[in-house]
C-alpha cells in the first residue's frame, strides 16, 4: 500500500481512479471529526511572509495548507470576482480564500461526489458552493470566469495539456490562473511548454520546494497525531506518506530535490 501511495501518479489511469475513490473512502471513515479539510503538503516561510496573515483561532491548525493556498492564491484581487477552484478536494482551501477574500462567487470542483456533498454540506460561507465535475471537461462557458486555482492536483490527471486548455478556455480575456504542484525535475520543461501553448502569459513562478519541506518539518508531529488518532495501525505507514511526514519517502523525495514543487501565476 505504501508503494502504491508513493508511484500513484505513475499508475495507469483505469487504476488510478478506484485507488483515489478508496482512498477519499478511507479518508472520509477515519475523520470522524471532520477535520481533514486540507490534502496538500503546505508552505511555511521564515523571512516573514505570512506576519500579517491573521488567521481565525479555529483556522490556526490548518495554518501551513493555508499558507500554500495563500501564497498560490490569496489576493485582494479576488473581491467580488467570479473563482473557480478545480480538484478542490475536502475544500479547505476554497473556504478559507471564499471567508478572507471575499469574491462574488467561488465554486469548488472535484471528481470525487463524495468530496463535493461533504462540502456543501460543512461550508457555509456566502458565493462558496462545490460540484462535481472532470478537470478536462469544465462545465462552464468560454470566458465565463475571472480567477482558476488549482493546488496540488493536476498530476494525477489523464490528459494535462487538455486541462490547460481548458482553463484558458473558460477564462475571461485577462483572467488569472494560479497554478501549484509538485513535479520531477526531468518533467517541467514539458509542463512548461505545455502551459505556453494553451495560451497563458506568465506573470510568476517560484520553485517552492524549500517551502515545502519547511511545512512538513513543522507540521510532522501534529500530521502524525491526527493519524494515530483516526487510522488503523496498519495503514499508518500508507498515511505517512500520503502526508509526507519526516521520515517517509515523500519527505525524503521533497528533501533530496527528487521531487520539485512549483508555483505559478499566469493571465490569459
Ligand atoms: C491531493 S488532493 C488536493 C486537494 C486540495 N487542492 C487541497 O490542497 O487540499 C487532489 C484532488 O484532486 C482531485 N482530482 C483528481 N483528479 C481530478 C480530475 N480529473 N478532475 C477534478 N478533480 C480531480 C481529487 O479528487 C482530489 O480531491
Amino acid at each position: 500500500m505504501n508503494k502504491i501511495v508513493e508511484k500513484y501518479a505513475e499508475l495507469p489511469k483505469p487504476i488510478r481512479r478506484p485507488l483515489w475513490r478508496l482512498w477519499h473512502n478511507m479518508i472520509s471513515s477515519f475523520d470522524k471529526g471532520q477535520s481533514a479539510v486540507f490534502m496538500n503538503y503546505g508552505y511555511a516561510s521564515e523571512n516573514g511572509e505570512f506576519e500579517n496573515l491573521n488567521l481565525k483561532p479555529e483556522d490556526e491548525a490548518d495554518r501551513y495548507s493555508i499558507q500554500l493556498y495563500d501564497h498560490v492564491a490569496g489576493s485582494d484581487e479576488l473581491k467580488d470576482k467570479d473563482v473557480l477552484e478545480v480538484g478542490c478536494g475536502r475544500g479547505g482551501g476554497a473556504s478559507f480564500l471564499a471567508r478572507y477574500y471575499l469574491p462574488k462567487s467561488y465554486i469548488g470542483l472535484d471528481i470525487s461526489k463524495k468530496t463535493t456533498d461533504f462540502c456543501n454540506n460543512y461550508y457555509k460561507a456566502k458565493g462558496l458552493k462545490f460540484i462535481k465535475g472532470h478537470a478536462e471537461l469544465l462545465p462552464f462557458e468560454d470566458s465565463s470566469i475571472d480567477t482558476v486555482v488549482n493546488v496540488e492536483s493536476a498530476r494525477v490527471y489523464g490528459n494535462i495539456p487538455k486541462f490547460f486548455k481548458e482553463v484558458y478556455r473558460v477564462l475571461k480575456p485577462e483572467g488569472k490562473f494560479h497554478f501549484a504542484d509538485m513535479i520531477k525535475p526531468k518533467d517541467i520543461d514539458t509542463i512548461n511548454e505545455q502551459l505556453a501553448e494553451a495560451g497563458f502569459k506568465l506573470v510568476k513562478k517560484k520553485n517552492i520546494r524549500e517551502n515545502v519541506v519547511c511545512a512538513l518539518k513543522l507540521d510532522t508531529n501534529y500530521r502524525k497525531e491526527r493519524i494515530q488518532e483516526g487510522v488503523p495501525k496498519f495503514l499508518h505507514k500508507s498515511f505517512y506518506q500520503f502526508a509526507g511526514v519526516e521520515g517517509s519517502e515523500r519527505y525524503d523525495a521533497f528533501d533530496k530535490s527528487r521531487i520539485d514543487y512549483w508555483s505559478y501565476k499566469f493571465t490569459k
